[in-house]
């Protein structure tokens, strides 16, 4: 049988050994998927022990930065994302990839029916979050992506480095006075029950509101968004999705997904 893992820390909360082995169960695949709690200083230890028998692994906080260096090969998301979400074993060496941005991606194009083409694009917060996703939003053909964060320089830095995939403008929270097609919660704060210094001018009735954070009620930026009349929706989907990506990488095969996306709401 197969074996494959989530590595973090901490890691008891993970949902990703119940959505892989839903997915498996869509293609009579047999593999075992553990959580795998790893010292902060100990994943390259660790990492290096597990695929001596193991086929994959995912890798989530604080790890995903280790697992880029650890990798032998790595996807140009992976790359460009600087994190690795998803380690699998092939003919011997160990390839990166990075599944966040195609999981958002998937969720609000496929899921939610909302087209990111000739759109404007808000994405707020400039961290790890948010540089994983740039490059599939890119992908999309939007018409520009905006980013703004707390510490401008740092969304300065990532619209340097991705302004050859995608029309991009850094915006700080005081300028942000037109409306946007979506706008995409990619900060923290959320987390920590904050709400960001955000106008209402931009959101129209039309706009989608993304929170990549999940919960089992609204968050504080779903219910702003609702609140000036858009659509929010929370990141719940882009969870599952990608996780369904990692296992396409694994297996080959494309599992549904809104069954478990169903599944894993009803449980929060
Ligand atoms: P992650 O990997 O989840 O992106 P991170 O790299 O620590 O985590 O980034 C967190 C992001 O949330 C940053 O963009 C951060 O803004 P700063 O770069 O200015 O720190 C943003 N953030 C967190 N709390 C925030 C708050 N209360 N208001 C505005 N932005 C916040």
């Amino acid at each position: 049988m197969k074996k494959f893992a989530v590595i973090g820390n901490p890691i008891a909360h993970s949902k990703s050994p119940e959505i892989h082995s839903d997915f498996a169960k869509q293609f009579d695949i047999d593999l075992q998927y553990t959580k795998e709690l790893v010292a902060v200083d100990n994943f390259f230890h660790f990492a290096k022990d597990f695929f001596q028998y193991a086929s994959g692994a995912n890798v989530t906080v604080p790890f995903k930065e280790d697992a880029l260096q650890f990798a032998d090969q790595l996807s140009e998301e992976a790359k460009l994302a600087g994190a690795v979400n998803t380690l699998s074993k092939k003919q011997g060496k160990i390839i990166g990839d990075n599944t966040d941005g195609t999981g958002l991606v998937r969720d609000i194009r496929d899921n939610h029916q909302q087209s990111f083409h000739n759109k404007r694009i808000l994405i707020i917060g400039a961290g790890g979050a948010a540089r994983g996703v740039i490059l599939p939003i890119a992908k999309e053909k939007p018409d520009a992506i905006y980013l703004v964060n707390r510490s401008p320089e740092k969304a300065q830095k990532l619209v340097e480095q991705f302004c050859q995939y995608a029309p991009m403008t850094a915006l700080t929270f005081t300028e942000l006075n037109q409306s946007f097609g979506i706008i995409i919660n990619a900060t923290s704060a959320s987390l920590s029950g904050e709400s960001l210094p955000l106008s209402d001018r931009i959101f129209t009735p039309e706009s989608f509101a993304y929170d990549m954070m999940y919960q089992a009620m609204p968050t504080a930026f779903m219910t702003f968004a609702r609140k000036h009349h858009a659509t929010a929706v929370d990141g719940l989907g882009m969870l599952v999705e990608q996780a369904a990506k990692s296992f396409e990488i694994w297996h080959g095969v494309k599992p549904h997904t809104q069954s478990v996306i169903e599944k894993v709401r009803r449980q929060l």
